[in-house]
Protein backbone atom coordinates (compact mmCIF):
# COMPACT_ATOMS: atom_id res chain seq x y z
CA UNK A 1 0.00 0.00 0.00
CA UNK A 2 1.45 3.19 -1.36
CA UNK A 3 0.58 6.23 1.27
CA UNK A 4 2.33 9.65 0.93
CA UNK A 5 1.24 13.06 2.14
CA UNK A 6 0.99 14.39 -1.42
CA UNK A 7 -0.80 12.04 -4.55
CA UNK A 8 -1.22 13.75 -7.39
CA UNK A 9 -3.14 11.78 -10.03
CA UNK A 10 -3.72 13.45 -13.60
CA UNK A 11 -6.73 11.40 -15.31
CA UNK A 12 -7.59 11.22 -18.74
CA UNK A 13 -10.82 10.03 -20.31
CA UNK A 14 -11.37 9.80 -24.33
CA UNK A 15 -13.72 6.89 -24.44
CA UNK A 16 -16.15 8.34 -26.57
CA UNK A 17 -17.07 12.01 -27.65
CA UNK A 18 -15.68 13.88 -24.50
CA UNK A 19 -12.37 15.20 -23.92
CA UNK A 20 -11.62 15.28 -20.52
CA UNK A 21 -8.34 15.57 -17.77
CA UNK A 22 -8.70 16.19 -13.99
CA UNK A 23 -6.11 16.65 -11.56
CA UNK A 24 -7.11 14.91 -8.18
CA UNK A 25 -5.03 15.38 -4.67
CA UNK A 26 -5.39 12.92 -2.46
CA UNK A 27 -9.08 12.08 -3.03
CA UNK A 28 -10.01 15.91 -4.33
CA UNK A 29 -10.32 17.10 -7.39
CA UNK A 30 -7.93 20.47 -7.95
CA UNK A 31 -9.42 20.43 -11.88
CA UNK A 32 -11.92 18.61 -14.00
CA UNK A 33 -12.19 20.09 -17.52
CA UNK A 34 -14.05 18.33 -20.29
CA UNK A 35 -14.20 19.48 -24.10
CA UNK A 36 -17.65 17.85 -25.90
CA UNK A 37 -17.68 17.22 -29.23
CA UNK A 38 -20.86 19.60 -31.20
CA UNK A 39 -19.61 18.00 -34.45
CA UNK A 40 -21.94 14.58 -33.71
CA UNK A 41 -24.76 16.85 -33.07
CA UNK A 42 -25.54 16.90 -36.94
CA UNK A 43 -25.40 13.19 -37.42
CA UNK A 44 -27.75 12.41 -34.65
CA UNK A 45 -25.04 10.24 -33.74
CA UNK A 46 -21.37 9.95 -32.37
CA UNK A 47 -19.10 9.55 -35.86
CA UNK A 48 -16.10 7.49 -34.92
CA UNK A 49 -13.43 8.90 -37.44
CA UNK A 50 -14.93 12.69 -36.16
CA UNK A 51 -14.37 11.78 -33.00
CA UNK A 52 -10.77 10.59 -33.17
CA UNK A 53 -10.20 13.47 -34.90
CA UNK A 54 -11.61 16.07 -32.61
CA UNK A 55 -9.40 14.56 -29.51
CA UNK A 56 -6.46 14.59 -31.37
CA UNK A 57 -7.54 18.57 -31.41
CA UNK A 58 -8.78 18.85 -27.51
CA UNK A 59 -6.34 16.80 -25.66
CA UNK A 60 -3.53 19.20 -25.13
CA UNK A 61 -5.19 22.48 -24.77
CA UNK A 62 -7.85 20.35 -21.99
CA UNK A 63 -4.82 18.91 -20.25
CA UNK A 64 -3.12 21.94 -20.13
CA UNK A 65 -5.94 23.50 -18.64
CA UNK A 66 -6.28 21.23 -16.12
CA UNK A 67 -2.62 21.26 -15.18
CA UNK A 68 -3.19 25.48 -14.84
CA UNK A 69 -6.48 25.50 -12.82
CA UNK A 70 -4.95 22.69 -10.45
CA UNK A 71 -1.72 25.45 -9.89
CA UNK A 72 0.46 22.29 -9.93
CA UNK A 73 3.87 21.46 -12.17
CA UNK A 74 4.23 18.24 -14.21
CA UNK A 75 6.53 16.86 -12.55
CA UNK A 76 4.35 17.39 -8.99
CA UNK A 77 2.18 14.05 -10.69
CA UNK A 78 2.71 11.20 -9.16
CA UNK A 79 0.69 8.67 -12.11
CA UNK A 80 -1.13 9.44 -15.05
CA UNK A 81 -4.13 7.10 -15.20
CA UNK A 82 -5.78 6.99 -18.75
CA UNK A 83 -9.49 5.24 -19.95
CA UNK A 84 -8.15 1.92 -21.69
CA UNK A 85 -11.71 1.02 -22.76
CA UNK A 86 -14.31 -0.36 -23.47
CA UNK A 87 -15.10 2.51 -25.92
CA UNK A 88 -13.94 3.77 -29.72
CA UNK A 89 -11.00 2.21 -30.25
CA UNK A 90 -9.62 5.23 -32.52
CA UNK A 91 -10.54 7.78 -29.34
CA UNK A 92 -9.26 5.64 -26.66
CA UNK A 93 -5.85 5.46 -28.87
CA UNK A 94 -5.56 9.33 -28.55
CA UNK A 95 -5.54 9.30 -24.55
CA UNK A 96 -4.09 6.61 -23.91
CA UNK A 97 -1.05 7.27 -26.31
CA UNK A 98 -0.85 10.89 -24.58
CA UNK A 99 -0.84 9.20 -21.15
CA UNK A 100 1.45 7.10 -21.46
CA UNK A 101 4.05 8.96 -23.58
CA UNK A 102 3.64 12.06 -20.77
CA UNK A 103 4.01 9.30 -18.40
CA UNK A 104 7.05 8.13 -19.61
CA UNK A 105 8.84 11.85 -20.15
CA UNK A 106 7.95 12.32 -16.44
CA UNK A 107 9.02 8.80 -15.44
CA UNK A 108 5.66 7.76 -13.73
CA UNK A 109 3.49 5.14 -13.87
CA UNK A 110 0.65 5.41 -16.59
CA UNK A 111 -2.60 3.57 -15.06
CA UNK A 112 -4.99 1.83 -17.40
CA UNK A 113 -8.40 2.27 -16.13
CA UNK A 114 -11.89 0.71 -17.05
CA UNK A 115 -14.81 2.83 -18.11
CA UNK A 116 -17.07 1.18 -16.32
CA UNK A 117 -15.99 0.92 -13.34
CA UNK A 118 -14.54 4.45 -13.11
CA UNK A 119 -18.14 5.63 -13.41
CA UNK A 120 -19.16 4.06 -10.13
CA UNK A 121 -15.96 4.77 -7.98
CA UNK A 122 -16.95 8.36 -9.32
CA UNK A 123 -18.63 7.74 -5.71
CA UNK A 124 -15.51 8.35 -3.98
CA UNK A 125 -14.47 11.17 -5.19
CA UNK A 126 -14.49 13.15 -1.76
CA UNK A 127 -17.45 15.97 -1.83
CA UNK A 128 -19.58 16.79 1.17
CA UNK A 129 -21.95 14.12 0.37
CA UNK A 130 -21.20 10.80 2.10
CA UNK A 131 -19.58 7.60 -0.41
CA UNK A 132 -21.25 4.01 -0.31
CA UNK A 133 -20.05 1.13 2.50
CA UNK A 134 -18.73 -1.70 0.35
CA UNK A 135 -21.06 -4.09 -0.22
CA UNK A 136 -23.25 -2.26 -2.74
CA UNK A 137 -24.99 -2.53 -5.50
CA UNK A 138 -24.73 0.17 -8.17
CA UNK A 139 -26.69 0.66 -11.65
CA UNK A 140 -24.36 2.01 -13.81
CA UNK A 141 -26.46 3.60 -16.95
CA UNK A 142 -24.99 4.97 -19.86
CA UNK A 143 -24.88 5.22 -23.42
CA UNK A 144 -23.18 2.19 -24.28
CA UNK A 145 -23.87 0.09 -20.80
CA UNK A 146 -26.66 -0.64 -18.18
CA UNK A 147 -25.67 -3.33 -15.59
CA UNK A 148 -26.69 -3.77 -12.02
CA UNK A 149 -22.91 -4.39 -10.12
CA UNK A 150 -22.41 -5.80 -6.98
CA UNK A 151 -19.20 -3.32 -5.58
CA UNK A 152 -17.29 -5.21 -3.27
CA UNK A 153 -14.25 -3.27 -2.57
CA UNK A 154 -12.89 -0.30 -5.59
CA UNK A 155 -11.27 -3.75 -7.35
CA UNK A 156 -14.12 -6.20 -7.41
CA UNK A 157 -17.45 -6.13 -9.22
CA UNK A 158 -19.75 -8.87 -10.28
CA UNK A 159 -22.56 -7.88 -13.34
CA UNK A 160 -25.82 -9.57 -11.64
CA UNK A 161 -27.43 -8.15 -14.46
CA UNK A 162 -27.17 -6.41 -17.52
CA UNK A 163 -28.64 -5.41 -21.01
CA UNK A 164 -28.90 -8.25 -23.74
CA UNK A 165 -29.47 -5.91 -25.92
CA UNK A 166 -29.25 -1.63 -26.25
CA UNK A 167 -28.08 0.35 -23.59
CA UNK A 168 -31.08 2.16 -21.61
CA UNK A 169 -29.37 5.54 -23.08
CA UNK A 170 -29.44 4.57 -26.37
CA UNK A 171 -33.04 3.65 -25.67
CA UNK A 172 -33.66 7.67 -25.27
CA UNK A 173 -31.12 8.71 -27.82
CA UNK A 174 -32.74 6.03 -30.69
CA UNK A 175 -35.92 7.63 -29.48
CA UNK A 176 -35.15 11.41 -29.44
CA UNK A 177 -33.25 10.94 -33.03
CA UNK A 178 -36.63 9.74 -34.35
CA UNK A 179 -38.29 12.64 -33.18
CA UNK A 180 -35.95 14.69 -35.15
CA UNK A 181 -34.55 16.18 -31.68
CA UNK A 182 -30.97 17.23 -31.22
CA UNK A 183 -28.09 14.59 -30.14
CA UNK A 184 -27.17 13.50 -26.96
CA UNK A 185 -31.18 12.76 -26.63
CA UNK A 186 -31.42 12.08 -23.25
CA UNK A 187 -31.56 15.65 -21.75
CA UNK A 188 -33.54 16.60 -24.61
CA UNK A 189 -35.95 13.72 -23.50
CA UNK A 190 -35.68 14.84 -19.78
CA UNK A 191 -36.42 18.38 -20.31
CA UNK A 192 -39.50 17.84 -22.53
CA UNK A 193 -40.73 15.34 -19.66
CA UNK A 194 -40.97 18.09 -17.25
CA UNK A 195 -44.22 19.49 -18.91
CA UNK A 196 -46.17 15.93 -20.21
CA UNK A 197 -47.86 13.37 -19.04
CA UNK A 198 -46.14 9.83 -18.23
CA UNK A 199 -49.71 8.42 -18.95
CA UNK A 200 -50.29 9.38 -22.31
CA UNK A 201 -48.49 6.78 -24.05
CA UNK A 202 -48.32 3.27 -22.93
CA UNK A 203 -45.47 0.84 -24.19
CA UNK A 204 -44.78 -2.48 -23.91
CA UNK A 205 -41.60 -3.64 -21.19
CA UNK A 206 -39.93 -6.28 -22.68
CA UNK A 207 -39.87 -9.61 -20.31
CA UNK A 208 -35.89 -11.07 -20.17
CA UNK A 209 -34.25 -13.82 -17.81
CA UNK A 210 -33.31 -12.55 -13.90
CA UNK A 211 -31.89 -9.16 -13.44
CA UNK A 212 -31.12 -8.64 -17.19
CA UNK A 213 -32.67 -5.63 -19.23
CA UNK A 214 -33.64 -5.39 -23.03
CA UNK A 215 -34.73 -2.46 -24.96
CA UNK A 216 -34.63 -2.66 -28.37
CA UNK A 217 -38.04 -3.99 -28.36
CA UNK A 218 -38.88 -0.88 -26.33
CA UNK A 219 -37.25 1.40 -28.85
CA UNK A 220 -39.34 -0.42 -31.88
CA UNK A 221 -42.52 0.07 -30.05
CA UNK A 222 -41.80 3.82 -29.40
CA UNK A 223 -40.96 3.82 -33.43
CA UNK A 224 -43.95 1.83 -34.65
CA UNK A 225 -46.36 4.00 -32.53
CA UNK A 226 -45.45 7.23 -33.76
CA UNK A 227 -44.78 5.87 -37.18
CA UNK A 228 -48.88 4.73 -36.82
CA UNK A 229 -49.94 8.02 -35.55
CA UNK A 230 -48.05 10.38 -38.04
CA UNK A 231 -49.92 8.57 -40.60
CA UNK A 232 -52.77 9.78 -39.04
CA UNK A 233 -51.67 13.54 -38.21
CA UNK A 234 -48.71 14.88 -40.20
CA UNK A 235 -48.29 17.06 -36.59
CA UNK A 236 -48.31 14.12 -34.19
CA UNK A 237 -44.15 15.10 -33.26
CA UNK A 238 -44.97 18.46 -32.11
CA UNK A 239 -48.22 18.36 -30.95
CA UNK A 240 -47.29 15.04 -28.27
CA UNK A 241 -43.39 15.67 -27.91
CA UNK A 242 -44.03 16.01 -24.37
CA UNK A 243 -46.48 12.88 -23.66
CA UNK A 244 -44.23 10.87 -25.76
CA UNK A 245 -41.09 12.05 -23.70
CA UNK A 246 -42.50 11.96 -20.35
CA UNK A 247 -44.25 8.18 -21.61
CA UNK A 248 -40.70 6.74 -22.88
CA UNK A 249 -38.81 7.89 -19.23
CA UNK A 250 -41.35 6.85 -17.08
CA UNK A 251 -41.47 3.17 -19.16
CA UNK A 252 -37.30 3.09 -18.91
CA UNK A 253 -37.27 4.25 -15.60
CA UNK A 254 -39.86 2.14 -14.30
CA UNK A 255 -37.67 -1.11 -16.37
CA UNK A 256 -34.90 0.02 -14.50
CA UNK A 257 -36.17 0.31 -10.89
CA UNK A 258 -37.87 -2.85 -10.76
CA UNK A 259 -34.69 -4.97 -11.56
CA UNK A 260 -32.54 -2.53 -9.32
CA UNK A 261 -35.40 -3.02 -6.65
CA UNK A 262 -35.16 -6.76 -6.98
CA UNK A 263 -31.61 -6.83 -6.52
CA UNK A 264 -31.77 -5.12 -3.51
CA UNK A 265 -34.09 -7.97 -2.25
CA UNK A 266 -31.82 -10.90 -3.48
CA UNK A 267 -28.95 -9.68 -1.92
CA UNK A 268 -29.95 -7.91 1.65
CA UNK A 269 -27.21 -4.78 0.66
CA UNK A 270 -29.26 -1.89 1.37
CA UNK A 271 -26.31 0.68 0.19
CA UNK A 272 -27.51 1.46 -3.76
CA UNK A 273 -26.08 3.54 -6.17
CA UNK A 274 -26.19 5.35 -9.70
CA UNK A 275 -23.35 5.63 -12.00
CA UNK A 276 -23.14 6.86 -15.41
CA UNK A 277 -24.52 9.32 -18.07
CA UNK A 278 -28.05 8.25 -18.05
CA UNK A 279 -28.10 8.95 -13.91
CA UNK A 280 -27.99 12.56 -14.42
CA UNK A 281 -31.65 11.82 -15.59
CA UNK A 282 -34.32 13.37 -13.55
CA UNK A 283 -36.94 11.07 -12.95
CA UNK A 284 -34.20 8.50 -12.07
CA UNK A 285 -33.08 10.52 -9.59
CA UNK A 286 -36.44 10.68 -8.17
CA UNK A 287 -37.19 7.56 -8.24
CA UNK A 288 -33.79 5.87 -6.61
CA UNK A 289 -34.59 8.21 -3.36
CA UNK A 290 -38.08 7.46 -3.34
CA UNK A 291 -37.60 3.92 -3.69
CA UNK A 292 -34.61 4.22 -1.28
CA UNK A 293 -36.93 5.50 1.41
CA UNK A 294 -39.50 2.96 0.97
CA UNK A 295 -37.02 0.01 1.25
CA UNK A 296 -34.61 1.58 4.23
CA UNK A 297 -31.79 1.97 1.55
CA UNK A 298 -29.23 4.31 1.78
CA UNK A 299 -29.25 6.01 -1.61
CA UNK A 300 -25.97 7.72 -3.40
CA UNK A 301 -26.03 10.02 -6.60
CA UNK A 302 -22.80 11.18 -7.94
CA UNK A 303 -23.11 15.30 -8.25
CA UNK A 304 -23.97 15.95 -11.77
CA UNK A 305 -20.82 16.82 -13.04
CA UNK A 306 -18.94 13.19 -12.35
CA UNK A 307 -22.31 11.68 -13.96
CA UNK A 308 -21.40 11.96 -17.44
CA UNK A 309 -17.93 10.87 -18.84
CA UNK A 310 -15.54 12.87 -17.31
CA UNK A 311 -11.90 12.98 -16.10
CA UNK A 312 -12.55 12.94 -12.60
CA UNK A 313 -13.90 9.23 -12.45
CA UNK A 314 -10.70 7.93 -14.23
CA UNK A 315 -8.13 9.94 -12.14
CA UNK A 316 -9.95 8.38 -8.81
CA UNK A 317 -9.96 5.30 -10.39
CA UNK A 318 -6.24 5.67 -10.89
CA UNK A 319 -5.77 6.77 -7.43
CA UNK A 320 -6.91 3.64 -5.64
CA UNK A 321 -5.17 1.39 -8.23
CA UNK A 322 -1.40 3.83 -7.40
CA UNK A 323 -1.98 2.97 -3.66
CA UNK A 324 -2.28 -0.30 -4.22
CA UNK A 325 0.84 -0.41 -6.18
CA UNK A 326 -1.24 -1.34 -9.48
CA UNK A 327 0.11 0.12 -12.29
CA UNK A 328 -0.13 -0.99 -16.20
CA UNK A 329 2.97 -1.03 -18.61
CA UNK A 330 3.93 1.31 -20.94
CA UNK A 331 2.94 -1.86 -23.61
CA UNK A 332 -0.51 -1.45 -22.41
CA UNK A 333 -2.95 -1.04 -25.13
CA UNK A 334 -6.21 0.56 -25.97
CA UNK A 335 -9.33 -2.10 -25.49
CA UNK A 336 -12.26 -0.93 -27.04
CA UNK A 337 -13.96 -4.23 -25.76
CA UNK A 338 -12.99 -4.93 -22.18
CA UNK A 339 -14.96 -7.18 -19.96
CA UNK A 340 -15.54 -6.24 -15.98
O1 LIG B 1 -21.72 7.95 -19.44
P1 LIG B 1 -21.96 8.77 -20.63
O2 LIG B 1 -21.59 10.23 -20.58
O3 LIG B 1 -21.24 8.18 -21.88
C1 LIG B 1 -21.14 6.80 -22.11
O4 LIG B 1 -20.21 6.19 -21.56
O5 LIG B 1 -22.05 6.31 -22.81
O6 LIG B 1 -23.51 8.62 -20.99
C2 LIG B 1 -24.06 9.24 -22.09
C3 LIG B 1 -25.54 8.89 -22.14
C4 LIG B 1 -26.23 9.34 -23.40
O7 LIG B 1 -27.00 8.27 -23.91
C5 LIG B 1 -27.13 10.48 -22.93
O8 LIG B 1 -28.30 10.64 -23.70
C6 LIG B 1 -27.45 10.01 -21.53
O9 LIG B 1 -26.22 9.50 -21.05
N1 LIG B 1 -27.93 11.12 -20.66
C7 LIG B 1 -29.18 11.18 -20.20
C8 LIG B 1 -29.27 12.40 -19.47
N2 LIG B 1 -28.06 13.01 -19.52
C9 LIG B 1 -27.25 12.21 -20.26
N3 LIG B 1 -30.22 10.34 -20.33
C10 LIG B 1 -31.37 10.68 -19.75
N4 LIG B 1 -31.54 11.84 -19.04
C11 LIG B 1 -30.53 12.71 -18.88
N5 LIG B 1 -30.72 13.83 -18.18
ZN1 LIG C 1 -19.44 6.70 -19.74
Amino acid sequence: MRDSDDIFILGIESSCDDTSAAVLHNGKILANITASQAIHEKYGGVVPELASRAHQKHIVPVVDRAMAEAGIAKNQLSAIAYTKGPGLLGSLLVGSSFAKTLAQGLSIPAIPVHHMKAHVLAHFIETDAASPKFPFLCMTVSGGHTQILKVSDPFTFEILGETLDDAAGEAFDKAAKYLNLPYPGGPVIDRLAKTGDPNAFSFTKPKVEGLNFSFSGLKTNFINLVNRERQKNHNFDKENQNDLAASLQRTIVEMLMANLTEAALQTGINDVALAGGVSANSELRNALIETGRENGWQTFIPPFEFCTDNGAMIAIAGYFDYRAEKAGSFDDSAQARWGM
